[in-house]
């Protein structure tokens, strides 16, 4: 399997990174993917992927962070050297995030557009696809995405962690994205603000259209929820994914990894 959205090139692996690169290769994950969410941390992503032969990175600029780059008027110019690194095969973690959060509130939603913006446009300069991250903000997403269609790739990229009604989930699919579905798939209820389940969804999407991830150390999939989440993890979201769509895990394990190579062209 892949784990195509986690975070070790955050400090809570900085410790043992290493080894918990070994449980995922030992538990049967080929591929993990490193997602950057401000400048350094995508750098941190590249360094490990030129560390590790099966790491790769995404790069790019959170939206929770869109106020913090403002104070730095080369941002762009970074992230595109960056962005041109061997292994690095896609920009996000980019999009909006309505979410309040206790450090810094909302981000102004502008400012967000326009970090987002900047950021489809350099990924369509590099050819790169997008992985989209969307926190109560589907509609505006799918808006922009909409008004910037012809800056997107044939396969434009992924919803990562997808969360949203069925029609965001409807228009990211009609846009030709893919969807990451990740350990909170395994937990029972609802989540706060949502109208729909996460297995309702997996069970809509095609098994073709879905990728895998853990968003590695958040999301911990049960039985371990409450602990740190890790790639090895993504077993229990493939077998999550096998049971709500009724099929053998050896089957979602091979249209899963093989959808991961068909929206991200430079992993190998
Ligand atoms: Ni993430």
């Amino acid at each position: 399997m892949i784990d195509i959205h986690c975070h070790l090139n955050f400090h809570s692996f900085e410790k043992d990174y290493e080894q918990v690169i070994k449980r995922a290769h030992n538990a049967g994950v080929t591929r993990i993917i490193n997602v950057g969410t401000k400048i350094d941390s995508s750098e941190w992503a590249v360094k490990l992927a030129h560390e590790f032969d099966n790491l790769y990175a995404i790069v790019g600029v959170h939206p929770h962070h869109a106020d913090k780059i403002e104070l730095s008027n080369t941002w762009l110019e970074e992230l595109r050297k960056i962005a041109l690194e061997k292994k690095v095969i896609g920009i996000g973690e980019i999009g909006l995030d309505y979410f309040s959060y206790k450090s810094n509130g909302i981000v102004d939603p502008a400012l967000q557009k326009e970090i987002f913006s900047l950021q489809i446009e350099l990924a369509h300069e590099l050819n790169l696809p997008l992985q989209i991250h969307n926190r109560h903000a589907g509609e505006d997403v799918i808006k922009m995405l909409k008004e910037r269609k012809n800056l997107l790739q044939n396969i434009p990229g992924m919803f990562h962690c997808f969360a949203g009604t069925m029609d965001v989930l409807k228009d990211a699919l009609d846009l030709g994205f893919y969807i990451g579905f990740d350990g909170n798939s395994t937990y029972k209820g609802l989540a706060p603000g949502e109208s729909v389940s996460l297995s309702e969804q997996i069970a809509y999407t095609p098994l073709d259209r879905i990728v895998t991830e853990t968003d590695s150390p958040y999301l911990t999939p049960l039985p371990h929820r409450g602990q740190r989440n890790e790639p090895a993890y993504v077993i229990l979201v493939g077998q999550h994914i096998a049971l709500v769509k009724n099929k053998p895990f050896e089957q979602v394990v091979e249209q899963t990894t093989k959808n991961v190579y068909t929206v991200f062209s430079r992993l190998q």
